[in-house]
Parts: structure tokens; C-alpha cells; sequence
């Protein structure tokens, strides 16, 4: 891996003491048959940390989700959970836990309030607590309105956070969301954001969430592991991240003219690092020094007569990070809707 810093955040703990660790992930490993779905995977979640795994379709988030859920079992190497190893004391981990799948789970033709109920019920939460518990939850994710609505008629964004109020019903310490706004309109992100934001510090939750969004892994996380091909890449801060990325900043020229000779061309100059095609004449230039290299393009496309329609220097984001790391951009096209189908079962291809 090449992590880009060990550093952990201490969001939420006393800077003078080591933050405990919620979630620890030794060196694990899932196979279905001879293909390899998560290869030697280590991470630590400290408690109070919202945690995110960053990776494009199939690159093993829902797989790790999965293990550390005690949903499937491990194939070699272990992780804790609250503290529980989750193929010695599944019971404890799922005790204290909250899971919400990357499939919309709840029953359509239920209401609300019936919704959460079952869960509450099927957690062992006590009668005389079930009441209070589910009004609190219903406040926290803003739908004590719409309690006793049928959850068909609710839209995509109140029925992931229907789902967000069924996993916490049982007053988890350890939250794991699989993608949560996949599939909601840009509104309805924002909101689950700033929900789940709220919920860590007023439940006291340390969060592990999957999102290919990097504006959510951006904004929402503590800290980042990106994945792929069910490997983990590289960790740290979006800051550390941003930062361990070779050039410092992204110089975005617009040619007037497009020529297959600009990449070469742009590589050449001093402090380039990578050069990314957008089409159109369009480029995006990672360099160790923006100014220099901004210099430099304006000479050059004196030098060819060329004319420049855009040229601007910006600072380095995830979206840069991930390709540095990874080779492979994560487009827009990998994204897919959200998935109202149930998991898939443990061993089918
Ligand atoms: N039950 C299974 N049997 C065989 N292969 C599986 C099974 N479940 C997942 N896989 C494979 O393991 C790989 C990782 O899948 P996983 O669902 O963990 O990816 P993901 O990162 O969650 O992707 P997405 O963003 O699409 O949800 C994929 O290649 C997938 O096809
Ligand atoms: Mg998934």
C-alpha cells in the first residue's frame, strides 16, 4: 500500500490520550471460489471517526462491509468490531452495531413507524424503551411527520433516512453505511450529510461508510481508504490524501486547437507529472509548481502560434488523488442508481 500517512484523526477524543479503536481490520482476506474479492486489507477506525472507503464498482466495499457485519465469513485474517472478533463473537458484534445495506431493505407496503418497529422487536430493544427510542430516531432524521405514512409513498432521500432510523434504533455505538446517497438527487445528499454529521456527535458514532462519490468522501470523512480491485491503495485525511499526491497543483488549459501532440508536448515542461486528456482540447496538467508550468504553457503555445482559451490553476482534489493512485479515473459512468433488489446471497456469482 502506499499509505499516505499513518497519522490518525482525533476528532471527538482527548488530544492527550490514543483515540480507542472501534474498528480493527488485521490482514483480511475474502475468496468466492479462485477469485480473490479482497486481498489483504488493513485498516483502524478510531472511535468517534467517520471512515470512508473509497473505490469504483467491484473494487470490494460492500465485500469488507460485509465481513465487518458478520454478514458473510472471513476467508483469512481478522477484524474487531466494538472490540468483538466477528468470526468468534458475531452475537456481540451485531449487539453493537448498525448496518445499512446498499440495497434499500425496508417494506415498502409497511408504514413508518411498522418499519422501525420490527426492528426494534427483532434487537431485543425492551417494550417499555421501543416507544421513546423510535420517537427519538424519527426526530433525528426529521420524518416524526410522516411516522405513520406508508414507506412506498416516501421519496428516495426520506426512505434512505427511514433506513438510517432503523439502524439506529437499537442505539448502535458502531455505524456502517453502504453507500448512503447513491442514487438521491444532490438536495437530498446534502441533507443525509449533514444527518449523519449531527448523529455522530449527538449519538456519539464512529461511522465506516462505502460512497465512489468524492465529494461525500471529501466532505463527510475523517479519514479515507481507497480501494480497488480489493486492494487498499492508499490512507489518510482528504488533506494527507490531497497532499501525498506527487504535484501540488492541477493547471486546466483549453487549447483552441486539439492535437494529438499536446500530451507529449505538455509532459515535457518542467514540474509535470501527469497529463490528463478531457476532450475538446481540453487538458488537465498535475505539476509539482502551477506557476511555472502556467508560464510555460503560454510560452509554448506562442512559440506554436497556438491560442489559448483557458488557463487556470487550482488546487489538487480526491478526483486526482484517485487517479495518481489507481491509473483509472472514477467517471461518472461507474455510478450507478441506487439498488432496491436484496443482497445478493452468500456464494452466487
Ligand atoms: N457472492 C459473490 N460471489 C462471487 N463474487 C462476488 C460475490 N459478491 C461479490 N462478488 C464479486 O466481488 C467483487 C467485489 O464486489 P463488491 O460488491 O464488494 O464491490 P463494491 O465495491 O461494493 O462495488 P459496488 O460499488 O458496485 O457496490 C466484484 O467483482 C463482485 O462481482
Ligand atoms: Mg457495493
Amino acid at each position: 500500500m502506499k499509505a499516505a500517512a499513518n497519522k490518525s484523526s482525533t476528532t471527538g477524543v482527548a488530544a492527550s490520550r490514543p483515540p480507542a479503536a472501534a474498528i480493527v481490520v488485521d490482514r483480511i482476506w475474502k475468496r468466492y471460489g479462485s477469485f480473490e474479492a479482497v486481498k489483504d486489507v488493513n485498516f483502524t477506525v478510531a472511535e468517534g471517526e467517520i471512515f470512508g472507503l473509497l473505490g469504483p464498482n467491484g473494487a470490494g466495499k460492500s465485500t469488507l462491509i460485509r465481513m465487518m457485519t458478520t454478514l458473510i465469513p472471513v476467508t483469512a485474517g481478522k477484524a474487531l468490531v466494538g472490540g468483538y472478533d466477528v468470526s468468534k463473537a458475531p452475537d456481540d458484534v451485531r449487539r453493537a452495531i448498525g448496518v445499512i445495506p446498499q440495497a434499500m431493505t425496508s417494506d415498502p407496503d409497511l408504514s413508518v413507524v411498522e418499519n422501525l418497529s420490527i426492528y426494534a422487536k427483532l434487537y431485543g430493544v425492551p417494550r417499555v424503551e421501543r416507544e421513546r427510542s423510535i420517537a427519538d430516531v424519527l426526530e433525528a432524521v426529521d420524518l416524526t411527520k410522516w411516522r405513520e405514512a406508508q414507506t412506498k409513498t416516501l421519496s428516495g432521500g426520506m426512505r434512505r433516512r427511514l433506513e438510517i432510523a432503523r439502524g439506529l434504533v437499537h442505539n448502535p455505538r458502531i455505524f456502517f453505511l453502504d453507500e448512503p446517497t447513491t442514487g438521491l438527487d444532490p438536495v437530498s445528499r446534502i441533507a443525509v450529510w449533514e444527518m449523519l454529521n449531527k448523529l455522530k456527535v449527538t449519538r456519539n458514532l464512529t461511522m465506516l461508510i462505502t460512497t465512489h462519490y468524492m465529494d461525500e468522501a471529501d466532505k463527510l470523512c475523517d479519514r479515507i481508504a481507497i480501494v480497488d480491485h480489493g486492494t487498499l491503495v492508499a490512507m489518510g485525511t482528504p488533506v494527507e490524501l490531497k497532499n501525498s499526491v506527487a504535484g501540488a497543483n492541477v493547471v486546466e488549459v483549453h487549447f483552441g486547437r486539439d492535437s494529438d501532440a499536446w500530451p507529449a508536448r505538455l509532459e515535457k515542461l518542467e514540474g509535470v507529472t501527469s497529463v490528463q486528456p478531457e476532450g475538446g482540447g481540453f487538458y488537465r496538467v498535475i505539476t509539482r509548481s502551477g506557476s511555472k508550468t502556467t508560464m510555460q504553457i503560454v510560452e509554448l503555445a506562442n512559440s506554436l502560434s497556438e491560442t489559448l482559451t483557458s488557463l487556470s490553476v487550482q488546487n489538487t482534489t480526491l478526483d486526482d488523488v484517485f487517479i495518481h493512485y489507481t491509473g483509472r479515473q472514477l467517471r461518472d459512468e461507474q455510478v450507478k442508481p441506487a439498488n432496491f433488489a436484496l443482497p445478493r446471497p452468500e456464494g452466487r456469482p
